[in-house]
């Protein structure tokens, strides 16, 4: 076996979880995912594609329709993007294989902005390349970006920029001037922009709108909770699908799992410019061939059903950031900061610097299941990981609660 892959570390938010089997009385918030299921109207669009008999092979990039409709969808909250731009794929995850498949080797340098959900770092490190990993900083509890710690990262030399913003876990995002200082570096260098925005929609800053209104301007200060932050019909966070043109070394990387409540069925996308998209195309046929047509057309109903859905599933999420956030901020000892975008408080407790044996220890002792900082890099040691998504908001106080006794013994 090759080395690298022998000594890629196994996955210390499944060693929590792990250490939790067999305990039906835990409250587990460790997952990225909501404990709500799919939306009917999505399944039922699978359920009569497999009872129409789709069963067979598709076209590598995806099925037509699907491609003019996330198109359609694209272009309703950023520029438009044509269809042949765009590539389906089987989950968010593929995505950013089959981009840093096609853009970063062995002797290749991938700059990453860290911490960050594990699975990007792992990829380029699984096709040969370096990581450099340039770290967010903490002011006040937040999670901010060094940019010109970043831009000084970013050299000719890098091949690969890997950005995920909104950011699993911090929940810090990209301003639009962020955006627009990085693009602008990286024309210069020469390097791909790899963007990982598939918390795009799950953004709650107040006032925040499509692209049809002028630029997302700069970070909007949260107004605490119960504000009158509009999460809006058309929620959106900064993306660099607003500034970019389709020529650009940009490629970005899209999910169904966290709009539409999609984690189990595996689908993602893709916008890439012209240039790559017969790679894509050749990427996928080794990878997978094609995603399953019956995944696709609940891919369409979800498309189709979007404006009516996603706005109240974020007002849901923007509901349970604001019972966990206030509760969490008022217990002794603990620092965090409001998310602006994603479904996670991220926070460290006084005291407590072993992030994974805390974890643990909240697992077995407290039954609060949690996802320890380490998990997504040496710099966010101390931290932890709350996913506020849920179907109860209940079950965050009550997780609350249980965190106040075990820190009061
Ligand atoms: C930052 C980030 N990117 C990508 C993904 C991949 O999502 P999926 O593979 O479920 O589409 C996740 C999932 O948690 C994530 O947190």
């Amino acid at each position: 076996m090759r080395s690298v892959i022998d000594q890629l570390p196994g996955s210390k938010v499944r060693e929590v979880a792990n250490a939790g089997l067999g305990r039906d009385d835990v409250l587990a918030f460790w997952f990225g995912e909501s404990d709500e299921p799919t939306p009917l109207f999505i399944r039922e669009a699978a359920v009569k594609s497999l009872q129409d008999g789709e069963t067979f092979y598709a076209h590598n990039l995806g099925l037509p329709e699907l491609r003019e409709a996330l198109s359609r969808y694209t272009g309703s909250l950023h520029k438009p993007v044509e269809a042949s731009r765009i590539a389906v794929t089987s989950s968010g995850v593929n995505a950013l294989m089959v981009a840093m498949q096609a853009l970063a080797g062995p002797g290749d340098e991938v700059v990453a902005v860290v911490p960050v959900w594990p699975n990007l770092t792992a990829q380029p490190v699984i096709l040969g390349a370096t990581v450099k990993r340039v770290s967010l900083k903490v002011r006040d509890g937040a999670w901010c970006l060094d940019l010109p710690a970043l831009l000084a990262a970013v050299t000719p030399a890098t091949n690969v920029l890997l950005v995920n913003a909104p950011n699993n876990p911090t929940g810090w995002t990209l301003t639009r001037a962020e955006q627009e200082a990085i693009l602008a570096h990286c024309r210069r260098t020469g390097t791909w922009i790899v963007a990982d925005e598939v918390y795009e929609r799950v953004y709650f800053a107040p006032g925040s709108t499509a692209a049809a209104e002028p630029p997302h301007g700069g970070r909007t200060p949260f107004r605490g909770a119960g504000a009158a932050g509009d999460v809006g019909v058309q929620s959106c966070a900064p993306s660099f699908l607003d500034i970019a043109e389709a020529d650009d070394r940009l490629v970005v990387a899209h999910s169904f799992s966290k709009s539409f409540l999609m984690t189990g069925w595996r689908l993602g996308w893709v916008v890439a410019p012209p240039v790559l998209m017969p790679a894509l195309g050749k990427l996928i046929e080794f990878n997978t061939s094609c995603t399953p047509v019956f995944i696709q057309r609940a891919g369409l109903a979800a498309l189709a059903g979007a404006a009516n859905f996603v706005p109240g599933l974020v007002s849901r999420l923007k509901n349970c950031r604001d019972t966990l956030l206030p509760a969490l901020a008022a217990v002794p000892g603990v620092t965090v900061a409001v998310p602006e975008g994603g479904m996670y408080a991220f926070f460290r407790i006084e005291g407590h610097t072993d992030s994974l044996a805390l974890a643990k220890r909240l697992v077995l002792e407290a039954g609060l299941g949690l996802a320890p900082g380490a998990a997504f890099g040496d710099e966010a040691e101390g931290w932890l990981r709350w996913c506020f998504a849920s179907n109860d908001p209940k079950r965050l106080t009550q997780g609350v609660e249980r965190l106040a006794k075990f820190l009061r013994l």
